[in-house]
């Protein structure tokens, strides 16, 4: 479908997730963008289980996605646009799906060659004892993660064996699968992936230096806690090899449109991917818009940048 100015959008966002208020903030911001490009008929929909009906009543012609999290961003969402014959924006329903899972993302990548942190994955009906006993092959202090959340949330850095059982505890009150990550102390980063001319291209490397030990969720959402350089000052050799990494992942994962990955990176030689985010917050605050303008590419720009990944007919 050719997108017009006059064409029935519906900006998505909200939602079921546990980053429901980010997402909320995501799509006003991206509304607000749309109006101000001309497109007269974008909405704001706040997604719940009514979300069909309420799609197909407001003769929607056309979703931008910007919910985040379950529901949104793992392809059920995608899924039922898909059935309604409603085109989106950005990543189908296998590569959000796919994404969402951590674990089986570090697969995929591990067997493509690109580098990933040792972990192990437990599942929560599993024996404790026997987990405990196969984190004997990593390395402490770990970082234990559901596997399936995002704003670091339920997320531990444990730094002996005695020390896991709580984290455990709490990472399976959010998920059924938990990893435990070997923690590199490191630096993290973020490179976004956008479509521009028909070609994915990288956004220049922004870099977060945390007053806390880690990116967890104080530094992520108080003010102050968390220094943003962008872009990271890596050699170019370094730089080129980290965007490179980038995009190799997001193909992999079959991305498409949009994506952000995140990375930790020990030295000048070794980096590891964490995960790709296949729907990047699109707050004031947030990540990508950040990332785009440092590249010359303004925040209504990027928005339209998204919408056309959704075009069928680019
Ligand atoms: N194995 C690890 N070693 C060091 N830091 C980590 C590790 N895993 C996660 N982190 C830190 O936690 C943050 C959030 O982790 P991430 O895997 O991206 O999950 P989320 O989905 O919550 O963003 C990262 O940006 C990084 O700062
Ligand atoms: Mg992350």
């Amino acid at each position: 479908m050719a997108i017009k100015l006059e064409t029935r959008i519906a900006v998505l966002c909200g939602g079921l997730s546990s980053e429901r208020e980010v997402s909320l903030r995501s799509g006003k911001n991206c509304l607000a963008a749309l109006i101000r490009l001309g497109y007269s008929k974008a909405i704001l929909i706040d997604m719940g289980h009514d979300i069909a009906q309420q799609l197909t009543t407001q003769g929607i012609e056309f979703a931008f996605l910007a919910l985040h999290g379950k529901y949104g961003e793992d392809g059920c969402i995608q899924g039922l646009l898909e059935i309604l014959n409603i085109p989106y924006t950005g990543n189908g329903v296998m590569a959000s799906a796919l994404t969402m899972d951590k674990d089986v993302t570090k697969r995929l990548l591990k067997e493509a060659g690109l580098p990933v942190i040792p972990s192990v994955t437990l599942y929560k009906t599993g024996d404790r004892p026997s987990q405990l006993q196969q984190l004997e092959t990593l390395h402490f202090p770990v970082m234990v993660k559901p596997n399936s959340e995002g704003s670091s949330i339920g997320m531990s850095k444990v730094s002996s064996l005695a020390e896991v059982d709580q984290a455990l505890d709490e990472a399976f009150g959010y998920a059924n699968k938990v990893l435990v990550e070997e923690f590199i102390a490191g630096e993290s980063i973020t490179v976004g992936v956008i479509l521009k001319e028909g070609q994915h291209v990288t956004t220049p490397i922004l870099a977060f230096r945390t007053k806390t030990d880690w990116y967890d969720l104080e530094a992520k959402y108080t003010a102050g806690m968390t220094e943003f350089i962008l872009p990271a000052p890596f050699s170019d050799s370094l730089t080129h090899a980290i965007q490179e990494t980038t995009l190799k992942a997001h193909n992999i994962a079959g991305c498409y449109g949009v994506s952000r990955i995140d990375f930790v990176v020990l030295d000048q030689d070794r980096y590891y991917i964490l995960e790709i985010n296949t729907i990047p917050g699109m707050t004031d605050l947030s990540d990508l818009p950040a990332q785009a303008a440092a590249m010359g590419i303004g925040y209504d720009e990027l928005v339209q940048l998204i919408l056309r990944s959704g075009d069928t007919t680019r």
